[in-house]
């Protein structure tokens, strides 16, 4: 369950007259969600059929049994939402087999060779994911990642060893998949990179790493229900910004979330970063973060507000000299923080959800979706398009000359 507030830390920075100038356009947005172009947010089918769902978890019980080492290449929305979740919600030591690598992040030779040498000797299984196919960092990933399966594996062998996940028609992975005749999972088409964590993109990865993904789902369909929250705290964050408050700090108080916050950042930044619009993402993981940035949102520059993530529920370990338990203390650091802050200059809207599991997660990711997109729609931005991503393709692909060497 999630519970908003978005009043007790904002109320001396902004009034319910601020938020009322959004009412018209507020309403607009819900009806596009409830009965517009955007429904098939309320649809299952939108994301995965009831077959793909068999076969993800098929696909991935072969997976288990059959490597050592599970290989996910992609990059941007085709890698971050999966990431978040196993961070946030698998064991921190002690994972379960097979290991889970991700390759094509990035394009770091000592991050690769430390990859190369790792596999030798192990049995692999790979995921390509990219949605386009014509992504350079995770085709480098693929091309150094097959070229040593090919060295390893009979090419019969490699159909069982290769998956891809891809647009259902089109792009070079398409392609590839239908001459090698390689196993492959679709991206509905209207469902981009970011908002496809519930499609094949990250359901497969999910699945293979443990998680529950039908719990996910559940929560995922369930969160229709804060599509009016989730607007509402768009609406919120844009009020602040059209009081000089640029920049947005996701801040979480368990850093298992990290990588939650790694996946906000790209899904504001890449939904609403546009025609020189948008709130700029930062994110703070606390109480770490205190002794750093925190010096900052106290008392610098007077242009943050924070998005702050809680969870209420969580593991009882006794802390026997403030006779609270070590969560009850985490809680009342995010309060006594929250204070401290807003009574300076940075308020925050504070997001608690009741434990970190399947179930929050899915509403939680859902959540940010819908408000991602709102928000966009409310500066009247493209949701869904990241042209600005293009350019600099564009030039690494002339400097290389649509050539790349391995
Ligand atoms: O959100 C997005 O659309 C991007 O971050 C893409 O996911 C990223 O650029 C990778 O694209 P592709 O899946 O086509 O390789």
């Amino acid at each position: 369950m999630i519970k908003c507030d978005f009043d007790k830390y904002t109320s001396k920075f902004i009034s319910n007259i601020d938020k009322s100038k959004f009412n018209k356009i507020e309403k607009k947005i819900a009806k596009e969600f409830l009965s517009g172009s955007l429904t098939y947010w309320n649809d299952i089918n939108s994301f995965v059929s009831k077959d793909e769902l068999n076969t993800i978890m098929n696909t991935a019980n072969y997976v288990k049994e059959n490597c050592d080492v599970f290989i996910i290449i992609g990059i941007g929305g085709s890698y971050m939402g999966s990431k978040a979740i196993m961070e946030a919600l698998l064991p921190t030591f002690n994972k379960s087999k097979p290991e889970i690598i991700f390759l094509g992040t990035d394009l770091s030779s000592s991050y690769y060779k430390e990859v190369i040498d790792y596999i030798k000797d192990k049995e692999v299984i790979v995921n390509v994911i990219s949605k386009s196919g014509n992504t350079l960092e995770p085709n480098i990933a693929f091309e150094v990642i097959s070229y040593i399966m090919k060295g390893k594996y009979k090419k019969e062998e490699l159909k069982d060893r290769i998956i891809i996940t891809t647009d259902q028609k089109e792009g070079s992975l398409r392609k590839l998949a239908n001459e090698e005749g390689y196993f492959t999972f679709n991206i509905p088409s209207n469902i981009g990179g970011r908002f496809s964590v519930f499609t094949p993109v990250g359901l497969f990865p999910l699945a293979v790493a443990g998680i529950d993904i039908l719990t996910l789902l559940e929560g995922f369909m369930s969160a229709s229900e804060y599509v009016s929250l989730a607007i509402d705290y768009a609406v919120t964050r844009e009020t602040l910004y059209r009081k000089n408050k640029y920049v947005e700090s996701f801040t979480v108080y368990n850093s298992k979330l990290y990588y939650f916050t790694e996946w906000l950042k790209q899904l504001f930044a890449e939904t609403q970063g546009k025609s020189e619009k948008g709130i700029l993402p930062i994110s703070n993981i606390n109480t770490r973060d205190l002794h750093s940035m925190g010096q900052f949102l106290q008392e610098g520059h007077d242009i943050i507000f924070e998005t702050v993530i809680g969870i209420e529920n969580s593991n009882v370990i006794k802390i026997v000299k403030y006779d609270k338990t070590l969560n009850e203390i985490n809680r009342i650091a995010q309060e006594k923080v929250c204070l401290a802050h807003y009574r300076d200059k940075t308020p925050s809207l504070v997001i608690d959800i009741e434990n970190l599991d399947e179930y929050n997660i899915g509403q939680l990711v859902r959540f940010f979706i819908t408000a991602a997109i709102a928000g966009a729609l409310l500066i009247d931005v493209n949701p869904f398009d990241q042209p600005g991503v293009e350019k600099y393709k564009e030039l690494i692909t002339e400097a290389l000359n649509n050539t790349y060497i391995f």
